[in-house]
């Protein structure tokens, strides 16, 4: 099986599939179309497959005539219909990991798309697990499924592994393609030939590890760091705040060592598809050890109550202009989780939006990228058509709660009454008489 695979691998003969065509899953699809593998997209919502079947891009790291000239080659194809599973031999799986209302994982996407593949799986194909997870899922949750899906073994009929998925939406630098990548798998046999598949595919190093666990484990050490380090400069923010001191000149000043120190901004929360959320898978799994993480605990109530301190300082704010907050009109520049991207899942800006209406403020926001929310924790909204010196003036208060480039914060400075600036955008800007930073 592994010498057959890899000579399918070597001649671009084998077919390969990718099930979710999200953020994660249509990049990775059309890479390994772009590497010469003819592949096939599964994903659950129509909508999705017909526009890459029509050659429509919706993913903003995918470059449209990449999409378009790929399927128009017969080399990438979209469907809904999983018994073409049977027609694939690698099988990536991208679907959501998300959080239950009980702040728990939800890992029933993973689960249903697991056991809608073992149905088809056929013998000789390679089963890949992207999406992030707590550690355990692979050997524990989908190898079971398969093998009681499909009556083959891992191992000996098929190879299973866990590869996590590292994209960083918007990164003009890293993309999926030249991105290192980890892969663990449950044989030695089965690292190998996966790894090949990357490495195939990809121009960023591959890494084997020797399980699944330890691919997985890594990936939430990546995300918890930044979590971690996030809230660690958000609490010293905090403090800076309180002794008027800069955190953004601090951090500047010990960005200068040149060894030790990494960067992390404070800002209105976390926000995104994994910083936000991954950590609970793991102290989800950690309780079943009766182990407590407790610094991650600890570092997540600072994250997650940073938009009502953001309130709390925007309170203070036109408290000095003699202003409530209740009927306060309050515009936040920016409502996606990151500066440029389209992106608004668990955005902390909506956070901050959904607060301000708690205290009554009246509350209107402008994002090129984003030019209407829905459901985000139970807050809708449309952005405002377009950003005048009128629009700004008729405001009591501008928040900027992204830093998205494409925004004419010089004109803001001029016309603002106050402005909040939590994310430090506004920094070159001058004078800076109506500007606090966060
Ligand atoms: N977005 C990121 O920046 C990022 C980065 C690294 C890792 N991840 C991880 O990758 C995974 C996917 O994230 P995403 O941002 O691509 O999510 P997404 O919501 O953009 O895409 C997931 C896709 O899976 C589809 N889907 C759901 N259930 C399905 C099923 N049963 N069968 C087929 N398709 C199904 C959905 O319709 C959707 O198109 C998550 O675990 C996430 O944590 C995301």
């Amino acid at each position: 099986m592994k010498e057959e695979l890899l000579q399918k691998i070597n001649d671009r003969t084998l077919v390969a599939g990718v099930v979710g065509l999200g953020y994660v899953g249509l990049p990775l699809a059309v890479e390994k179309a772009k590497a010469g593998f003819t592949t096939i997209g599964f994903d659950v919502q129509s909508a999705k497959v017909e526009m890459v079947n029509a050659g429509h891009n919706y993913i903003g790291d995918v470059v449209d005539s990449d999409l378009a000239e790929l399927v128009k080659a017969g080399k990438l194809r979209a469907t809904s219909d999983f018994s073409f599973i049977r027609d694939v031999d690698f099988v990536a799986i991208c679907v959501p990991t998300p959080l239950d209302s009980h702040q728990e994982p939800d890992i029933s996407y993973v689960r249903e798309s697991t056991m809608a593949i073992s149905r088809y799986l056929k013998k000789g194909t390679m089963v890949v697990l992207e999406s992030t997870t707590y550690p355990g899922t692979t050997e524990e949750l989908i190898k079971p499924l398969l093998e009681e899906g499909s009556g083959l073994v891992c191992g000996r009929d098929f190879y299973l592994g866990f590869s996590p998925e590292r994209v960083d939406p918007g990164n003009l630098i890293y993309k999926t393609k030249n991105t290192p990548k980890v892969v663990g798998a449950v044989t030695k046999d089965g690292g190998e030939v996966i790894s090949a598949m990357y490495r195939a595919v990809l121009e960023g190093e591959v890494f084997t590890v020797s399980s699944p666990a330890v691919a997985e484990m890594e990936k939430i050490l990546e995300n918890t760091y930044r979590n971690i380090n996030i809230g660690l400069i958000n609490e010293i923010g905090r403090l800076c705040h309180e002794m008027g001191i800069s955190v953004w000149e601090v951090i500047d000043a010990a960005k200068t060592k040149p060894y030790g120190f990494q960067a992390f901004y404070p800002g209105p929360g976390l926000g995104g598809h994994c910083i936000p959320l991954d950590p609970y898978y793991l102290t989800w799994k950690a309780r079943e050890y009766g182990f407590h993480t407790t610094l991650i605990e600890n570092s997540m109530v600072i994250n997650d109550s940073q938009p009502e301190y953001c309130v709390d300082r925007a309170m203070h704010i036109l408290n000095r202009h003699k202003k409530a907050i209740n009927g306060a009109k309050v515009l936040l520049l920016g409502v996606a989780y990151k500066n440029d991207i389209d992106d608004y899942r668990e955005s902390p800006a909506i956070r901050v939006y959904k607060e301000l209406l708690k205290v009554g403020a009246e509350v209107s926001y402008f994002d090129p990228w984003v030019p209407s929310f829905k459901n985000m924790y139970g807050v809708s909204g449309e952005s405002l058509p377009e950003l005048t010196p009128e629009v700004v003036r008729g405001f009591d208060l501008v928040m900027v709660t992204a830093a998205h480039h494409n925004v004419d914060y010089a004109m803001v400075q001029k016309n603002a009454v106050a402005i909040f600036d939590t994310k430090n955008v506004m920094k070159d800007i001058t004078p800076r008489e109506n500007i606090e930073v966060l």
